[in-house]
């Protein structure tokens, strides 16, 4: 397969957001950017994802990214237009995957496809499609609290697939998921960022091998330490791995090309320092 690519027009930018919580400094000019990625023949989207050590601020950078939340300063801009985000702008799973207990799964997606504008039928045939593709099958008419978690997980990122938005946020969607299903769930997002040149995801996760193979780009987030080595609080963006211009992106058996381990080694080495 042809591997060139361009890189074009920014379409998500993170402009020095600074976020203090309970009186504690938790992002500290975070910046950043996804550009547009163009390949000939195929429609290629982004895959960013955005890694840190546990209570770093992944959590409240995704709440910020998706408009939910408002930092203290700075601003989110997303699509070409570079509008500043409003929540609704892009969809989001969150790390609890929340559905509607008092709705079936398929009725959820269909809810879900309704608000993107599709009538029943079109919302109804997608949804069983997708849930087809996420191996729940048989279990449409069931209520999320008869599901385990990692199906309520599927179920609740199918929901976010129901509209088409350009941008999808990920709160640890790999968390809870059995080794079978971990593999679907990194086929599915690299093949749904293949439905569109300007579908984004970012995907917030503790998972560095996942990260690597289905991720474009990676954003490394992490404290600067002062002159004795100690964390100063505030976290930014420390790194960006740009695993595309490694050869680490769009390829079948990402995992067997040599330089993947070697990666996944040193963003490794590179958690350590966060
Ligand atoms: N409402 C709050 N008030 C005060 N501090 C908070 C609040 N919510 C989160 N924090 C703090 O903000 C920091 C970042 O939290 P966040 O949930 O973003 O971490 P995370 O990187 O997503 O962690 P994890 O990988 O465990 O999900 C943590 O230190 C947490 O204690
Ligand atoms: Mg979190």
């Amino acid at each position: 397969m042809n591997y060139q690519y361009e890189v074009k027009e920014t379409i998500l930018k993170i402009e020095n957001v600074n976020l203090t919580l309970g009186g504690k400094l938790i992002l500290k000019d975070v910046n950043g950017e996804v550009k547009n990625i163009r390949r000939e023949e195929v429609q290629q989207g982004q895959v960013i994802g955005l890694l840190g050590p546990s209570g770093m601020g992944k959590t409240q950078l995704f709440r910020i990214l998706s408009g939910l939340n408002m930092p203290d300063t700075g601003t989110v801009f997303v699509t070409e237009q570079m509008t500043p985000v409003k929540a609704g702008m892009v969809g989001v799973v969150a790390q609890n995957y929340p559905l509607f207990n008092h709705r079936t799964i398929i009725s959820n997606l269909i809810v879900a496809g309704k608000q993107a504008g599709m009538d029943n039928s079109i919302a109804e045939t997608r949804g069983k499609e997708l849930l087809h593709r996420f191996g729940l099958d048989g279990h449409e008419d069931q209520y999320p609290v008869q599901l385990s978690g990692g199906q309520r997980q599927r179920a609740a990122i199918a929901q976010q697939f129901m509209c088409s938005e350009h941008f999808l946020l990920m709160d640890e969607p790999f968390s809870g998921l059995d080794p079978i299903a971990l593999g679907e769930m990194c086929s599915f997002i690299c093949e749904m960022a293949q439905t569109d040149e300007l579908k984004t995801f970012v995907v917030v996760t503790h998972d560095i091998d996942s990260a690597v193979s289905v991720c474009d780009s990676l954003w490394l987030l992490g404290r600067d330490r002062d002159e004795h080595g100690d964390p100063i609080p505030g976290a930014k963006i420390q790194h960006v791995i740009d695993l595309a211009a490694r050869g680490l992106a769009w390829r079948e058996n990402i995992r067997e090309i040599p330089s993947f381990a070697v990666t996944v080694n040193e963003v490794r080495q590179l958690f350590a320092t966060l």
